[in-house]
């Protein structure tokens, strides 16, 4: 049978060629996302589903007759109603791996840029007030030698502390699950309880999926437990930061600075965070290199196809 497929938003060019011309694609070539209305109508009748994380994958859209598999160009799927679509037999996809180094040179982009003031360097210099050179100026902290802390310590938490082995830092990490004594060997990482964590690291690091168990998992009384010196990155999901105890804790020198990717409603920005220096931020980003764009983008695909053909899907959400 004539396969169809709703490609929700624009992918990598190099991505849709690999789609055969007997499948037919309708493809949202917008900038913009598609309303749920848009959504729920071009769906009917397709077979497959390629998403971003915009879109809101929920029973209602699950419910579509004929949709075998709902594949989402992101690592992260909490846009996705993945018990609804366990129910309905849908199969969900996401693209992990290929976004994970991607991401951890980015969590470390917020964290230097952060530790060592660049953005308002940037801002200092082009502003002209650059007269003369001084030995007080725009102090930041070291990196090297200092404490990491990773809450969340999946692929991109691991990828993220293998590269503070190069900076010569003690790795602190917690998650549910304890990794194998090897990793733990490998990146000099020490299993600690989130509170630990939180009290002796010099940068806390985010790298926890987003559930209903995560929300808020930094809240105001984990910003109060981090050393004054403390900078927090979160390239992770938005509400897993509590954003206004957050605007408090920069604002009131709880701790020191943040790098921040992502946002409680995005792409909305709580106004407090935008006066403050000590805070850089990044529009959702991490993942965007030229190279992992066409990798998420190719891998969606195949996950797509390889369902609708009746095989299995590469990289499932289970
Ligand atoms: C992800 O992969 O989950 C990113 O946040 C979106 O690119």
């Amino acid at each position: 049978m004539a396969k169809n497929i709703l490609i929700s938003r624009g992918l990598s060019d190099e991505a849709l060629p690999l789609i055969p011309k007997d499948v037919t694609v309708d493809l949202n070539g917008h900038e913009h996302s598609l309303t749920r209305p848009e959504l729920l109508a071009r769906l009917r009748g397709k077979h497959g589903l390629i998403c971003q994380i915009t879109d809101t994958i929920d029973d209602e859209v699950l419910a579509t007759p004929g949709l075998q598999v709902v594949c989402n160009v992101a690592v992260g799927y909490n846009n996705i109603d993945v018990a609804a679509a366990k129910r309905r037999g849908v199969v969900v996809t996401n693209t992990p791996d290929v976004l994970t180094e991607t991401t951890a040179d980015f969590a470390w982009a917020l964290l230097m840029a952060a530790a060592r003031r660049v953005v308002e360097a940037d801002a200092y210099v082009r502003a002209g007030t650059w007269t003369r050179w001084q030995w007080d100026l725009l102090w930041g902290q070291d990196v090297h030698g200092k404490t990491l802390g990773v809450l969340g310590f999946g692929r991109i938490g691991r990828a993220v502390a293998r590269r503070a082995l190069g900076f010569d830092m003690r790795v602190l990490y917690h998650d549910v699950v304890r990794c194998a004594p090897e990793v733990e060997r490998e990146l000099r990482a020490t299993y600690v309880d989130k509170e630990t964590l939180l009290r002796d690291a010099d940068f806390v690091t985010l790298h926890v999926l987003f559930s209903a168990e995560t929300k808020h998992l930094v809240d105001e009384r984990a910003l109060r437990s981090m050393k004054k010196s403390a900078v927090l990155v979160n390239a992770a999901r938005g509400p897993i930061v509590d954003e206004a105890a957050l605007v408090r804790a920069l604002t009131e020198r709880w701790i020191a600075a943040a790098g921040l990717d992502v946002f409680e409603e995005e792409p909305k920005v709580h106004p407090g965070l935008l006066g403050l220096t000590n805070v850089v931020m990044a529009p959702h980003i991490a993942s965007a290199s030229l190279d992992t764009r066409i990798a998420m983008s190719t891998l969606a695909v195949k996950n797509c196809l390889a369902v609708l053909e009746g095989k299995p899907a590469l990289t499932p959400v289970t």
